[in-house]
């Protein structure tokens, strides 16, 4: 009843915070403290310009089989706003950084160069690296330093995946000031290979009045980052000109550190391909819309309209992740599609059947993983509200979890929290197994491969999870202020 009362007089507190940012005259420089959310000026981007490809990361190594590349995270000044320029730290200058573009079977071996004035590390996300490979919190690249990434990318994992960095507490800084980047892994076999492949890398930028990166506020610290400007490929709803009549191939990546995406298409229906981990057994064909929790990503077909010359709008749809109605995410528009002149093209076969997905076995273990809330936790720049992983903030010297090498679990995450966490496991692809609401379950309703589940407020999702090589590895919610403030905990696999 008291936790009650205090929630209620929190929550009174920060509507007072909204409503104070809505004038916009916050000192933008101070960041971070209790007065003056920063004014989002995302508004004075340009906007429209063509979709920008992607870039990608040269391979140095001159053999298909080997992969060798080197990044480099620096301060960069870059021109986002004509005449502004804006202090970002990028991967090699570029907004998102390079591509990754790797290949099943392939040895990897990538240079990091940190030329930042903090620790950094690159985390391969949802890639099956070893634990000592993955850019850990516990394993920082100081400031000057260098380090060497090697791995080898598993036949069977091609896939959208991302890569950023994942050091002690700063990743959510360094996530917005710009270092977040895709990669994809492609396979011999790929049955949508005769299909045009688009990478569309959904990011957030959010600039104050200087055009600077805005710091973190309270309501960032406790709702996760929101109110920036949505950028597809680094730019501000760009123009994505096909034919029409054309079937793509689209993978969607959400890299923002907070917000939700509901993704639609005017006149269009999406058909699902992909999850995280890569292709879905078969097509789902007809949706009106498919939602990306942070961190995750798709890859859906678009066969688009007959009509030449006609122009339709990819959104980010609404959503509300509850907390009180203050975790409420507006509507974005992402990107314009647009036909050109030309005569429609004939349709694209699309194959029924994409490739076999093997269920997980039976679970030979239980765990069971709570998200709560806590009250005044005063971390990260005073953020109200803490979450914690079964009642216990971070703490990398600490080992939460334990499982064996190769054994099939089951994993209940519960949400006792007032609003949705996006919940991440390292080193791994899991299934949904079901979902439960108000103790009604419902099972997955279909196999898919995924390292991010969303689970929403006061809900639960119970999922089939293995790792597969001996280490440490991180499970966290993946609103990346959330981490910061220590909603992660530590899994140990130990030799079977
Ligand atoms: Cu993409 Cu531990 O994160
Ligand atoms: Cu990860
Ligand atoms: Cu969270």
């Amino acid at each position: 009843m008291k936790r009650r009362q205090f929630l209620g007089t929190s929550l009174a507190g920060m509507g007072g915070l909204l409503a104070g940012c809505g004038g916009g005259e916050g000192d933008s420089s101070s960041g971070g403290g209790m007065t003056g959310v920063p004014p989002v000026t995302g508004d004075a981007l340009p906007e429209g310009q063509p979709l920008r490809p992607l870039a990608a990361l040269p391979n140095e190594s001159g053999q298909a089989e080997q992969f060798s590349g080197t990044l480099a995270a620096a301060p960069t000044l870059a021109t986002l706003i004509p005449g502004q320029s804006t202090a970002m730290w990028l991967y090699n200058g570029v907004i998102p950084g390079p591509l990754l573009e790797l290949r099943e079977g392939q040895h990897v071996r990538i240079r990091l160069d940190n030329r930042l004035p903090q620790d950094t590390t690159v985390h391969w996300h949802g890639l099956l690296v070893p634990p000592d490979q993955d850019g850990n919190p516990m394993d920082p690249v100081r400031p000057g330093a260098s380090r060497i990434y090697e791995f080898d990318v598993p036949t069977g994992t091609a896939g959208t995946y991302w890569y950023h960095p994942h050091a002690h507490q700063t990743v959510a800084e360094q996530v917005a000031r710009g270092l977040a980047a895709p990669l994809i892994v492609r396979a011999d076999d790929d049955p949508l290979a005769h299909l045009p492949d688009v990478t569309m890398f959904v990011s957030g930028l959010r600039l104050d009045r200087n055009a600077q990166i805005s710091a973190h506020s309270p309501m960032d610290w406790t709702l996760g980052r929101q109110g920036e400007a949505l950028l597809v490929n680094g730019g501000r709803l760009p123009v994505h000109t096909v034919r029409p009549g054309t079937t793509q191939r689209w993978r969607i990546l959400n890299a923002t550190s907070a917000r939700y995406l509901r993704i639609a298409l005017d006149g269009h229906t999406l058909t699902l391909v992909g999850t995280d981990g890569g292709l879905l057994a078969a097509p789902i064909a007809g949706l009106s819309e498919v939602l990306i929790a942070p961190a995750q990503r798709i890859e859906v077909l678009v066969t688009v309209d007959a009509t030449p010359n006609a122009r339709y709008r990819l959104r980010a749809l609404r959503y509300e992740s509850e907390f009180m109605g203050l975790g409420t995410y507006r509507d974005d528009d992402l990107l314009t599609l647009a036909t050109s002149a030309e005569p429609s093209a004939v349709p694209a076969d699309i194959p029924q059947s994409l490739r076999p997905i093997a269920a997980l076995g039976v679970p030979s273990a239980q765990q069971r993983v709570e998200l709560s809330e806590s009250m005044g936790m005063g971390m990260m720049g005073g953020g109200m509200f803490g979450f914690l992983i079964n009642g216990r903030s971070f703490d990398m010297n600490r080992v939460d979890l334990t499982t064996v090498q190769g054994r099939v679990e089951l994993w209940d995450i519960v949400n006792n929290t007032s609003m949705d966490h996006p919940i991440h496991i390292h080193g791994t692809q899991f299934q949904l197994a079901s979902r439960a609401v108000a103790g009604v379950v419902t099972p997955a309703p279909h196999l898919a491969w995924l390292d991010t589940v969303n689970v929403p407020s006061r809900q639960s999702a119970t999922i089939k999870v293995r790792q597969t090589m001996p280490g440490k590895r991180m499970f966290h919610c993946h609103i990346l202020e959330h981490e910061d403030a220590g909603m992660m905990g530590v899994l140990e696999v130990r030799p079977s």
